[in-house]
C-alpha cells in the first residue's frame, strides 16, 4: 500500500475565498475584501492600483463568498460524510485582530474558530490551518505599509502565539503564509504591499519577503515552544519549470526561474539565504535589511514539513515572443506536450510526480500536497446534478503520479488536500464560474444564487478514494 494508514486524505479552502461575513462578529477589513471581480482585479493584486476603500462600480465577491460563515457546520458534515480526515482553511486576520495592532483579540472570532476546530473533532477531522491565506488587515496597510514595514512581524506574533495557546490541543499542522513566493507576483495578496509611485519594487518585495520569513520563523518558534506537538510547514505555489528543449540558455533559464521560487524555502527550510539569492541582490543592489540575531532566528527555526500547491508545470523559454501557457500567475511559455484547462492552465500529471521528487531531493523532510485540483465549468443538469467526470479524471491522475512519487520513489507524504473541495471564489479572476469543487455551490460571478449545497459526482468518488486509502480510482 503505497499510502500510510493515517495519511491524511482531504480538501482545502481559505477564509476569503469561503467564509463572507465580511463586517460580521467584529471582523475587521482585509485586503482581500477589497479586490474586485473584473478588469481591475489584477492591477490591483499586483499592487500596482491603489484601491483601499470600496466603491459603487465594483463588485466584490469575498464579501459574501459562499457564505460560508454561516453554513460551516453543513460544509464540515459533507466533508465528514467523503470522509475527510483533514480540512485545511485559514483564519481570517481581521477576525481575530481587527485592525492588526489591536492590544487584545476579538473574542468573537477566537470563539467562531474554536467551534469550527472542536466540530472537526468530534467528526475525526484533523484541521491544517493556515494563519494568514493572502489576508492581511487594511489598518496595518494604511498606516504601516503593509510587509515593507518591519513592524508587521511584531503583529504577526501577536495573532500566532494568540491562535496557538488558544487552539493548543484542537490544532497541531499549521501554515505560516500560503503561497509564501506568491509575495513577488502579486504582492498586494502576499503581502498587503501597494507601491508607491517611483520607488524601486524589487528592493521592497525583498524587504517584504525578508520580513515574512522571519515572522514564520518566529511563528515556528513559538509554536514549538508552546506546544512540542506542534507541526509548522511552508508553503509554496509549486510547479518545477521544465527547460523548452536543451538548448543551455533555456536549461539555464529553468535553473534561474526555479530558483525564484525555492528560493523562500530554501531559507524556511535550510535556515539560511542561498548564495544565488544573495549575489543577485547584490548584483541589483538591493540591501535585505537584515539586523542582529535575524539570521539565527532564520537558522534555528525551519519548518517541520514542506507543504505546496500544485496545478501544472511550467516552461522556461527565452525566446522573445515564445507562446505563452495560461497559469497561476506565473509566466510559462507553453508546453506543446500537454493538454489546458478551460482557464489555459496545462493539465500535467507527471509534473506532480517530478515537482515532490525535486522538493524531496532537496529538503529531505515530509511533503504535503496541500492544493491541487481543476477549475472548470459546471453545468447541473435538469436535476441539479454536475457529473464531473473531467475533474475525476484530472484528479485520478495527479493521485496516481502522486502515489508512484510515494511508490517508486519513496518521497514521504503526509497527506493530500485538493483544493476548493466545495466550490469557493477564485483567487485569480475572482468568479464563481471557476468551480473546483466536490460541492456544487448556488452562486454566479454576480453573487446570485441561493447558495444551496449539492454533492456532485466527484463526491462519491472522492469518498472511494479516501475509503480505500487512495487504491480505488476507478470512476465507474
Ligand atoms: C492558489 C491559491 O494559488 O491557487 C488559492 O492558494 C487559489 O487561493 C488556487 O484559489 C487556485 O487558483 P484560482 O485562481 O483558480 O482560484
Amino acid at each position: 500500500m503505497p499510502f500510510k494508514k493515517d495519511f491524511l486524505w482531504g480538501g482545502a479552502t481559505a477564509a476569503n475565498q469561503c467564509e463572507g461575513g465580511y463586517n460580521l462578529g467584529g471582523r475587521g477589513l482585509a485586503n482581500v475584501d477589497l479586490v474586485p471581480h473584473g478588469k481591475d482585479r489584477f492591477p490591483i493584486i499586483t499592487g500596482q492600483m491603489k484601491h483601499l476603500d470600496f466603491d459603487d462600480h465594483h463588485f466584490y465577491p469575498a464579501k459574501e463568498a459562499i457564505d460560508m460563515y454561516h453554513h460551516w457546520k453543513e460544509d464540515l458534515a459533507l466533508f465528514a460524510e467523503m470522509g475527510f480526515k483533514t480540512y485545511r482553511m485559514s483564519l481570517a486576520w481581521t477576525r481575530i485582530f481587527p485592525n492588526g495592532d489591536d492590544a487584545v483579540p476579538n473574542e468573537e472570532g477566537l470563539a467562531f474558530y474554536e467551534d469550527i476546530f472542536k466540530e472537526c473533532k468530534r467528526l475525526g477531522i484533523e484541521p491544517l490551518v493556515t494563519i494568514t491565506h493572502f489576508d492581511c488587515p487594511v489598518h496595518l496597510i494604511k498606516n504601516y505599509g503593509g510587509w515593507r514595514n518591519r513592524k508587521m512581524i511584531d503583529f504577526y506574533e501577536r495573532l500566532a502565539r494568540t491562535i496557538f495557546t488558544r487552539y493548543k490541543g484542537l490544532v497541531k499542522y499549521w501554515l505560516t503564509f500560503n503561497e509564501i513566493n506568491m509575495l513577488l507576483h502579486a504582492p498586494f495578496m502576499g503581502a498587503g504591499i501597494v507601491f508607491e509611485e517611483g520607488e524601486n519594487q524589487e528592493e521592497v518585495l525583498y524587504q517584504a519577503a525578508h520580513h515574512e520569513l522571519l515572522a514564520s520563523a518566529l511563528a515556528t518558534k513559538i509554536a514549538h515552544e508552546i506546544d512540542p506537538d506542534n507541526q509548522i510547514g511552508c508553503m509554496l505555489a509549486a510547479g518545477d519549470y521544465y527547460p523548452y528543449d536543451c538548448n543551455p540558455e533555456n536549461v539555464l533559464e529553468a535553473q534561474r526561474l526555479n530558483r525564484e521560487n525555492l528560493f523562500f524555502i530554501d531559507v524556511q527550510s535550510r535556515g539560511y539565504y542561498p548564495a544565488y539569492k544573495l549575489k543577485e541582490l547584490e548584483r541589483k543592489g538591493i540591501k535585505l535589511p537584515i539586523l542582529e540575531g535575524d539570521l539565527e532566528l532564520l537558522r534555528q527555526h525551519t519548518v517541520d514539513f514542506i507543504s505546496f500547491s500544485y496545478y501544472s508545470s511550467r516552461v522556461a523559454r527565452v525566446q522573445e515572443g515564445a507562446d505563452l501557457a495560461g497559469g497561476n500567475i506565473f509566466e510559462s511559455a507553453k508546453n506543446p506536450y500537454l493538454k489546458s484547462s478551460e482557464w489555459g492552465w496545462q493539465i500535467d500529471p507527471e509534473g506532480l510526480r517530478i515537482t515532490m521528487n525535486t522538493a524531496y531531493d532537496r529538503y529531505q523532510k515530509p511533503l504535503f500536497v496541500v492544493e491541487n485540483g481543476l477549475g472548470a465549468v459546471d453545468k447541473p443538469d435538469a436535476d441539479g446534478f454536475v457529473a464531473d467526470d473531467y475533474r475525476i479524471a484530472y484528479m485520478a491522475a495527479h493521485i496516481e503520479a502522486m502515489k508512484a512519487a510515494v511508490e517508486i520513489d519513496g518521497v514521504e507524504l503526509l497527506g493530500y488536500t485538493s483544493w476548493g473541495c466545495i466550490d469557493l471564489v477564485s483567487a485569480s479572476t475572482g468568479e464563481m464560474s471557476k468551480r473546483y469543487g466536490f460541492i456544487y455551490v448556488d452562486r454566479d460571478d454576480e453573487g446570485n444564487g441561493t447558495l444551496e449545497r449539492r454533492p456532485k459526482k466527484s463526491f462519491a468518488w472522492y469518498k472511494q478514494v479516501i475509503e480505500t486509502n487512495g487504491e480505488d480510482l476507478s470512476n465507474d
